[in-house]
């Protein structure tokens, strides 16, 4: 099978020496992209910037802004019997990005950002996708009633969600702690390490992809 995979931050250029981005380390994609592969898998991994090894036999597709993995999702997601979206997107890109650096003339400054395109959930939508699809979900309250809101808007299969206000999970960890969010249940496995979870995770898209 050929399973598509997201990972990593965004970089939204504010000028040309500077960008928004967030605390996404990229291990949890990874991490994905490492266990299927292994299970023999062809994986194209598209990947905002991280500090990560590559995972050897994966088909790599770096990435900076979310317009850049949108279109690169867009191009490859036709291919893919399964995709698993775990990058941190940056929801919002400045309006405006000029092409000098912007000098510090005033005691103040305020950036318009505006929306980007959600990635996930133009996959039914806009890139028609119908296979397997695998969200994550960040939430710092109502875990799993908005981690099911997203599976609905989405178009999801799985939403894996995840309690980003936890010091001890998420984000820059190695662990992680998760709800398994499905269309007609919801399933909390223990604590565990990515890597671990990352099996679970291939574990229930295979499922997914057997009974679709
Ligand atoms: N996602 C995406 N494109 C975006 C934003 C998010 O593909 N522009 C994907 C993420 O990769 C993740 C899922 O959507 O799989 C949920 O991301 P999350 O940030 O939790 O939710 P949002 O839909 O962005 O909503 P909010 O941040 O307001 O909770
Ligand atoms: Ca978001």
């Amino acid at each position: 099978m050929t399973i598509l995979i997201t990972a990593g931050p965004t970089r939204e250029a504010i000028d040309p020496v500077r960008y928004l981005s967030n605390r996404s380390s990229g291990k949890m994609g990874y991490a994905l992209a490492e266990t299927a592969v292994k299970a023999g898998h062809r994986v194209i991994l598209i990947s905002g910037p991280t500090q990560l090894d590559l995972p050897d036999r994966v088909d790599y597709i770096p990435v900076e802004s979310a317009a850049e993995m949108f279109s690169t999702v867009e191009h490859w997601i036709g291919k893919a019997d399964i995709a698993i979206f775990a990058a941190a997107v940056a929801d919002y890109r400045p309006a405006k990005v000029p092409e000098q650096k912007i000098k510090k003339n005033n005691e103040h400054m305020t950036l318009e950002l505006v929306k980007n395109p959600d990635i996930l959930g133009s996959a039914r939508s806009q890139f028609n996708y119908e296979g397997v699809l695998i969200g994550f979900a960040a939430e710092t309250e109502n875990l799993e009633t908005n981690a099911r809101g997203k599976l609905e808007r989405k178009g999801c299969d799985l939403v894996v969600a995840n309690d980003v206000s936890r010091k001890d999970i998420g984000f820059d960890s190695n662990e992680n702690e998760v709800l398994f969010v499905f269309k007609d249940r919801t399933e909390a496995p223990p604590k565990d390490s990515k890597q671990h979870l990352a099996h679970l995770i291939i574990e229930q898209a295979f499922e997914l992809a057997e009974n679709r």
